[in-house]
């Protein structure tokens, strides 16, 4: 079932109209979402994932609901991306048509474990998918783009954790603080070859494939509403759409290297040590207050100059 209307966008209809975006991961989440916004906007779409029916449904569904009103299409491919051989053949695919505008590298493979429970083919689970398998996409497309002086702009699905790092989830965090470092990196190497290149680093967007291997059981940190961010809430879908569509939007530009936080301001509640103190009310911040003068005017009593 499609999750967006017109509404929930924030930008002109058409829009998108003669823009080739490939979205790895697209066929669940977040990826189709964004999927979703780009065909409403009028673009041509492609998402790609190793489940070919999931693919092949979601591509239908979105070219259905959106594609005769806004002129947007969705073509699903189902390709491994940790393969360097498949990403080159379904990028041949893709090119057919002409080069991409777009690519959002937004799959990956998660769980939580403790790090000395994970085998070698544990950590190699999540970082050929995300390090490797983002990276072998970025320079299939990456050298078309340099080949035929075409502009193109890269967004890359991060998690916070690129900055506080993710206890529990070593594999992806380190794998996506890779992500964050090429996004840097190819920001500078390709910008003034008209590649651009942006992340963004998503708070909890409930999802099922994030649910299933984070929130296994359900109820802890990835429930309901979550009180440790300070806008108390989850990511709306709609939300995540409308920043994606504006990175990978000419209208941005001149945003180039960035990596942008989508996330109530979560991973900010440590900053100073403080965060708890947003649980006071008038009579703790009295009491500190009354407080803090005592200390004051006892200190101002002993001194001599
Ligand atoms: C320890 C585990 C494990 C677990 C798998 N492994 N699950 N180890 N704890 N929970 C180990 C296995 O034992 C095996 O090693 C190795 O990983 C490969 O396992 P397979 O099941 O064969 O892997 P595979 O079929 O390739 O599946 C890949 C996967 C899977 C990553 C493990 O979860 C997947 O396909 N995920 C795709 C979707 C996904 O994860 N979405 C969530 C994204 S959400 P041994 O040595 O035993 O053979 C996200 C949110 C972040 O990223 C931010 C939230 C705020
Ligand atoms: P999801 O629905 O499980 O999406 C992951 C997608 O990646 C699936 O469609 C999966 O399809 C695809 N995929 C996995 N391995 C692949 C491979 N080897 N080749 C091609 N495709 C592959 O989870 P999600 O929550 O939407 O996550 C989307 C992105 O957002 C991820 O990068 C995730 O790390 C990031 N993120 C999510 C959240 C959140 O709260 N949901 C927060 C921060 C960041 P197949 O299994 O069919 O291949």
């Amino acid at each position: 079932m499609s999750e967006l209307s017109m509404d929930d966008l924030m930008f002109r209809p058409g829009l998108m109209k003669g823009q080739r975006i490939l979205i790895t991961g697209g066929g669940t989440g977040l990826g189709k979402v964004m999927a979703e916004a780009c065909v409403m906007l009028g673009a041509q779409v492609y998402i790609w994932g190793r489940r070919g029916s999931v693919i092949a449904e979601t591509a239908k569904e979105l070219t259905d609901a959106h594609g005769a009103l806004a002129g947007g299409r969705c073509t699903g491919i189902a390709c491994d991306i940790r393969v360097p051989e498949a990403i080159h053949d379904a990028m041949d695919e893709v090119w057919v048509g002409g080069a991409l505008t777009g690519l959002v590298n937004n799959a990956a493979g998660n769980f939580i474990s403790r790090t000395e429970d994970l085998s070698p083919k544990g950590f190699d689970a999540i970082a050929n998918i995300v390090f490797r398998g983002s990276f072998f996409v970025t320079l299939d497309a990456g050298k078309r783009w340099l080949a035929e002086g075409k502009h193109a702009s890269v967004v890359s699905i991060l998690t916070t954790w690129v900055w506080n790092g993710g206890p529990f989830t070593v594999p992806s965090a380190m794998s996506k603080a890779g992500l964050n470092v090429m996004t840097q990196s190819l920001a500078v190497e390709w910008g003034n070859r008209g590649v651009r290149f942006n992340a963004i680093a998503p708070g909890p967007f409930p999802t099922e494939g994030m649910s299933a291997r984070l929130n296994p059981g359900g109820g802890g940190m990835l429930g309901e509403a979550d009180p440790t961010i300070p806008l108390n809430r989850n990511g709306e879908m709609r939300e995540l759409a409308n920043l994606a569509v504006y990175l990978l939007d000419p209208g941005s530009a001149y945003v180039n290297g960035q990596t942008i936080a989508i996330d109530g301001g979560s991973h900010l509640k440590g900053g100073g040590g403080f965060a708890r103190l947003a649980e006071w009310g008038d009579a703790e911040w009295e009491q500190a207050r009354n407080a803090i003068r005592a200390t004051n005017e006892k200190d101002r009593a002993q001194r001599t100059v």
